[in-house]
């Protein structure tokens, strides 16, 4: 039986988490990309469960988690910077796999990366991502109430909300301008019309009971961008690597192995 730890590092100003080390050259990569005030502790369970069969690597987008730099209000900044990350790193094969805000920054690499993905893996996020003004206006009234009363909007009502408690102690720490930038990032992203430019493989992930990015969001992706597989995740909110880890493992595995 194969053990892994994870190995934590950085990379220039970004830090990130492997579940193998050094990363094998003749194995795909999964870069790991998390959503708006968060850290690469969503992923935490995918990067493990998935080393034994491929490279995978979580990392913390600028300003956020370990890693230093500024945070942005801009998708395109931030896929730039995932890219700078993947190509200083030289990581192998990389397949950019983001959740909401970072399923757009996915998305941005697919349309205009420069680093020659093969495919993509796109989780409770959607082509456009408007944001609900109450979210904003929360943010800036009381940070801390915000992120201890986020647990209700982003988890199913079936999930033990210990699960996601590693996430909002990371949000918690997270400087509240940079997510609101994050949102704001959110609100002006809109790739609707660019969907079918996307020529290779991508796996879209939606959850039954997301509130934030709901299954109508992943549909349309999955009916506008033309080689997707679409896997619906039951009983689960906007969290669900967290929520249901194996059945998200599961899903990222198989794709990727079928690749
Ligand atoms: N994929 C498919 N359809 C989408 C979409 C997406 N990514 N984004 C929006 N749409 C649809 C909406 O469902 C809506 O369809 P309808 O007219 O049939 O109801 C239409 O496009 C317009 O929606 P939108 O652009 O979002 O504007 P709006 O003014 O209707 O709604 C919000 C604004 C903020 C209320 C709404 O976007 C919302 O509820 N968002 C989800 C909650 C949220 O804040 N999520 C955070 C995401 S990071």
């Amino acid at each position: 039986m194969l053990f892994i730890t994870m190995h934590e590092s950085r990379a220039g100003d970004t830090a990130f988490v492997a579940g193998r080390w050094p990363l094998d050259p003749d194995l795909p990569t999964v870069v790991f990309i998390h959503g708006s005030g968060g850290s690469s502790v969503l992923w935490h369970a995918q990067v493990e469960a998935l080393a034994g069969d491929m490279n995978t690597v979580a990392l913390d987008l600028p300003g956020h988690g370990a890693s230093g730099g500024q945070g942005t209000d801009s998708v395109t900044a931030y896929a730039a910077s995932v890219e700078s990350f993947i190509l200083d790193l030289e990581v192998p094969r990389p397949v950019p796999c983001g959740l909401s805000l970072g399923g757009a920054v996915a998305l941005q690499l697919l349309l205009e990366g420069k680093a020659n993905y093969k495919a993509g893996i796109l989780v409770n996020t959607g082509a456009r991502l408007r944001v609900m003004p109450l979210i904003f206006e929360a943010i800036e009234r009381d940070y801390l109430s915000y992120v201890a009363g986020s647990r209700s909007m982003s988890i199913s009502p079936k999930t033990d909300p210990r699960r996601i408690e590693p996430l909002l102690e990371s949000m918690a720490e997270c400087p509240p301008e940079v997510t609101l930038g994050d949102f704001r990032a959110c609100d002006t992203f809109d790739v609707m019309e660019r969907l079918g430019e996307i020529s290779v493989p991508v796996l879209v992930l939606a959850a039954s009971d997301d509130r934030l990015t709901p299954v109508k969001y992943g549909e349309y992706l999955a009916e506008h961008i033309p080689n997707t597989r679409l896997v619906h995740i039951e009983d689960a909110g906007h969290l669900s690597p967290m929520e249901r880890p194996e059945e998200v493992t599961r899903a990222i595995r198989d794709f990727v192995l079928s690749l």
